[in-house]
């Protein structure tokens, strides 16, 4: 089938904007394949067209002017992601009234005028979407108004602001304050007015937002009570430390007896919590319920293309598929190879009986190295004459790993066959070490 060109438009093209317009470049086959259509960003709202961007916008895409999008009825949605809350509510109601789909990752605007916003849309039979406004990466919207759609949740934990979590780990390896919110600032995380980050008014905003759709009933930001990271200081992150705890910026949500109670504030919390575990600009949300007990979603909370990623699932969503696309049948699209066997990487913990002799070490790291496996970490037991050694690999094959093993095993000085288990030693995502 023939795709379908389907123009769209952005209001804003900043960190977020400009990172809109590469995926739906750097994606359009996956986009095509998956719905279809191929979504090209026809205008792009700006103050200064004149601005370097990342990612350029083509020629004639950039205007300052509103009525461009609004009046040009081939704009088949719109990706707010302009921020602030006057002019850009009129233009979303602007742009809804003249019966315009809207997307925004503006947690501020839908937390403050959502009911005017979705009666807007109501009224005009079009949607708006809001995924990118909580947690940018993580599809939390989604799962909550879909997937558990006929679940009960009461009680929702998070850590919903990446700013004040990359500030508040940074601080736990020794930064100063002010220096960890400036680089929260180079890398895009933060808001313009940075002050919405770090005092929690960024997350009360998102709580209010997650409040409203896990249990129906409007929440907005003044019915949010909110304390920020500005009294923390490197003393009570260290007191925390020798706690057995962690300093995180939480919101709560809990329906309690029938009544609500949405909150945010600094807390301590336990090192064994996953929400310990969470660090750098990566949020987390914990959803319990009856039926599910508790359902934990981790990712990136913040940054130009993690939030991009929301924005357009929800572009996509909005325009919907043509045809039978993966979306709505078979996930298959291509035949892939299996990896041949043994090529798989990993660390590895080997075990080996040997004899307690000069010597043997030397002949087992001889056969590991003949076969590129290094070393990373060793430990022996002595028992009798007999040694244990516990090591463990930096990455290597799988196969590569066997095929020492079985030399090793060969040694006269071997008392046993060695075994080997995988190590889970990292995040699998490149600069991300233990959480
Ligand atoms: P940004 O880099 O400051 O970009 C804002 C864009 O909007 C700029 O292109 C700016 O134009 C344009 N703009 C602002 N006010 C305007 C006005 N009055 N008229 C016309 N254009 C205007 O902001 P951002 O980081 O991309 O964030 C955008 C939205 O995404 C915000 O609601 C934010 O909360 C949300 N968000 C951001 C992140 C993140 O990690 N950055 C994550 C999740 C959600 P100029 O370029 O000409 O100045
Ligand atoms: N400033 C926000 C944060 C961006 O740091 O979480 C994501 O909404």
């Amino acid at each position: 089938m023939a795709s379908v060109d389907v123009p769209v438009a952005l209001l804003g093209y900043g960190t977020v904007g400009s990172a809109v317009s590469r995926l739906l470049v750097e994606s359009a086959d996956d986009i095509e394949r998956a719905t279809g259509h191929r979504l090209r960003v026809v205008r792009a709202l700006v103050r200064d067209p004149e601005k370097e961007r990342a990612f350029p916008a083509d020629p004639g895409v950039l205007t300052t002017d509103i009525a461009d999008i609004r009046d040009d009825p081939s704009i088949a949605v719109v990706a707010e992601v302009m921020g602030g809350i006057e002019p850009t509510g009129d233009y979303v109601l602007a742009l809804l009234a003249a019966g315009k789909p809207v997307v925004s990752a503006n947690k501020q605007l839908i937390a403050r005028r959502g009911a005017e916003l979705f009666g807007a849309a109501s009224a005009a039979g079009v949607q708006l979407r809001f995924e990118a406004s909580v947690c940018a990466a993580i599809p939390v919207i989604k799962v909550l108004r879909e997937a558990l759609v006929v679940t009960t949740v009461h009680r929702i934990l998070g850590i919903v602001n990446g700013t004040t979590n990359f500030i508040l780990t940074e601080m736990e390896k020794g930064s100063g304050y002010d220096e960890a919110l400036a680089e929260a600032q180079r890398q895009g995380f933060a808001e313009a007015d940075p002050t919405e980050d770090v005092s929690g008014a960024d997350a009360a905003a998102k709580m209010a937002i997650l409040a409203t759709v896990a249990f129906g009933s409007r929440v907005t930001l003044d019915d949010v009570e909110y304390e920020g990271i500005e009294s923390i200081t490197p003393l009570h992150v260290a007191a925390a430390r020798e706690m057995g705890m962690a300093v995180r910026l939480v919101g709560a949500a809990s329906l309690v007896g029938g009544k609500l109670d949405v909150r945010v504030h600094p807390a301590l919390v336990d090192r064994r919590h996953p929400l310990a575990a969470v660090e750098g600009a990566f949020n987390a949300v914990m959803l319990q319920g009856d039926a599910i007990r508790e359902i934990t979603l981790e990712g990136p909370g913040a940054g130009g293309i993690e939030t991009a990623s929301a924005v357009v699932a929800d572009m996509v969503s909005v325009i919907g598929t043509t045809g039978t696309g993966f979306l709505q049948n078979d996930a298959c699209w291509r035949e892939l190879e299996p990896l041949e066997p043994g090529r798989l990487r990993s660390p590895f913990y080997v075990r080996l009986d040997v004899e307690d002799r000069a010597g043997v070490l030397a002949h087992v790291a001889l056969r590991l190295a003949t076969h590129g496996v290094s070393i990373g970490r060793l430990v022996q037991h002595q028992d009798n004459g007999s040694a244990t050694l516990h090591i463990v690999t930096h990455e290597a094959p799988a196969g590569d790993v066997d095929a020492a093993l079985e030399e090793i095993g060969g040694l006269e000085e071997s008392r046993s066959a060695p075994s080997a288990l995988p190590v889970i030693s990292d995040r699998g995502v490149p600069g991300l070490g233990w959480a």
